[in-house]
């Protein structure tokens, strides 16, 4: 009926495809409407174009939302981010060891306690949509019910989420070791989440250090009596733990094939940093479809390295853009962008805007599987998209007044916007987050 009918009138982008490396994107990737309209039915998109088209057959008696000053993409994802770490962002000056034995797991005890795990739940979720980012997979501690409250607020939210209970059964403080419980309590958190509303599983062993063989092969087990479940974990992000790996295996041809043994490997698979790989890696898991998450705010921030982009197209290895909260000092999707154009720099690999903003919107959907649900302003699509208001600040507004082109607008806000510049968040067909209620 017309009275789920939302109409809003702004300029519009949006990538059906991946626009190349070159200083324009690929004829036919772009979808780019100056004064577009797009047009929501309860919780999806119905059509999407020209205001001056698309007018003529509008319901009647619709109000049209008007934001011809501002600038609407799909909502950003976020493919790896713990939310048991927002309270430990900006610990102060270690590498990854250190800094998980002083910071990360002190922490994560914490979250047995499920109202402790609700109230971060809800902050975390507060600060994602302040931020412009729609769905995210996400880590929670080894603590079933730091998930069940994860999922739970999801629910509430209508969100499109993917999170997964960290299996860890090592090498950790006892409070955060899961023993022989951490596959059973996965198995009841698949049963009671995965595929619910909006909901993923993602099945999370922490990183080969933290889980016995036997947890890993157990993990391998559950992906291949469910394929539509997700995997996530961490893979060669830091030399000391590349140096625990060799010592903790010693049989294995190299950390990569830990993974590979235990079934871990597939097209559904997110392995986070991937900084510390060499051409051999890079194929097998391009062979296998998986997705290196690269995070770079957190790759600078623990000073664990530059990851190498080309060499991952060179190799055909899938790579999505993730911010690694609490490692990484960034939740929005501007911030993360700027930090890998930053990191490219340094390796002579600079980022587009076109290759910055298709990966964190349809980039990182296709690499997750979603793309069939989220990623694009396209009809059928869900309704998760953000308002971007390029006027935000009076030096973004300078900057943006002497752009002449939309590449060099997207460039400006990739460099300069943050959270200041998310005027709406939209999820679900509703707008969740307006920037003037919540500072
Ligand atoms: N490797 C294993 N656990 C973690 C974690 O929590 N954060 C990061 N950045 N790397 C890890
Ligand atoms: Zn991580």
């Amino acid at each position: 009926t017309s009275s789920t009918d939302t109409l809003i009138r702004a300029e519009l982008v949006s990538f059906s495809r991946d626009p190349g490396d070159g200083d324009m994107p690929q004829p036919g990737s772009l979808e780019h409407y100056g004064d577009g309209l797009l047009w929501l039915k309860g919780q999806h998109i119905h059509a999407v174009g020209h205001f001056s088209e698309l007018s003529l057959s509008l319901p009647e008696g619709i109000p049209v939302y008007d934001y011809r000053d501002k600038l609407i993409m799909p909502g950003f994802i976020d493919t790896h981010v713990h939310y048991v770490q927002l309270d430990i962002m900006a610990s102060y000056g270690r590498q990854l060891l250190d800094w998980l034995n002083d910071y990360t797991f002190p922490e994560e005890c914490r979250f047995a306690n499920h109202a402790h795990a609700e109230a971060l739940s809800n902050a975390f979720l507060d600060e994602m949509l302040r931020a412009g980012t729609t769905t995210a997979q996400v880590f929670g501690s080894s603590h079933p019910v730091s998930v069940d409250a994860f999922f739970s607020a999801c629910k509430s939210r209508q969100l499109r989420m993917l999170v997964g209970k960290v299996l860890m059964d090592r090498n950790a403080p006892d409070a955060l070791l899961d023993g022989a419980t951490g596959i059973a309590d996965t198995e009841r958190l698949i049963a009671d989440w995965h595929g619910k509303q909006r909901l993923g599983y993602s099945v999370t062993p922490r990183f080969a250090p933290t889980s016995t063989k036997i947890q890993m092969d157990a993990a391998g087990a559950l992906l291949r009596n469910e394929p539509t479940l997700w995997l996530q974990t961490h893979l060669a992000e830091n030399s000391g733990e590349l140096d625990w790996v060799a010592e903790l295996f010693p049989g294995s041809r190299d950390y990569l094939s830990v993974y590979e043994d235990a079934g871990l490997v597939g097209p559904r698979s997110t392995f986070a940093h991937g900084i510390h790989l060499n051409n051999d890696m890079r194929k097998r898991l391009a062979e296998r479809g998986a997705n290196i998450a690269f995070c770079p705010s957190s790759n600078l921030f623990l000073g664990s390295g530059l990851f190498d982009r080309a060499a991952a197209k060179q190799t055909g290895m899938a790579f999505t853009f993730a911010s690694d909260i609490g490692a990484g000092t960034d939740l929005s999707g501007f911030g993360t962008l700027k930090a890998a154009y930053q990191v490219g720099q340094l390796g002579g690999q600079p980022l587009t805007a076109w290759q910055g903003f298709y990966g964190l919107t349809m980039g990182n959907a296709k690499a997750l599987s979603l793309d069939n649900h989220i990623g694009q302003l396209a009809p059928s699509l869900e309704a998760d998209f953000v308002v971007i208001d390029p006027q935000a600040t009076s030096l973004l507004s300078r900057r943006i007044s002497h752009c002449t082109t939309l590449g060099e607008r997207l460039f400006a806000l990739m460099m300069l916007a943050d959270d200041r510049a998310i005027y709406e968040t939209w999820a679900g067909g509703r707008c969740q987050h307006r920037r003037d209620r919540s500072q």
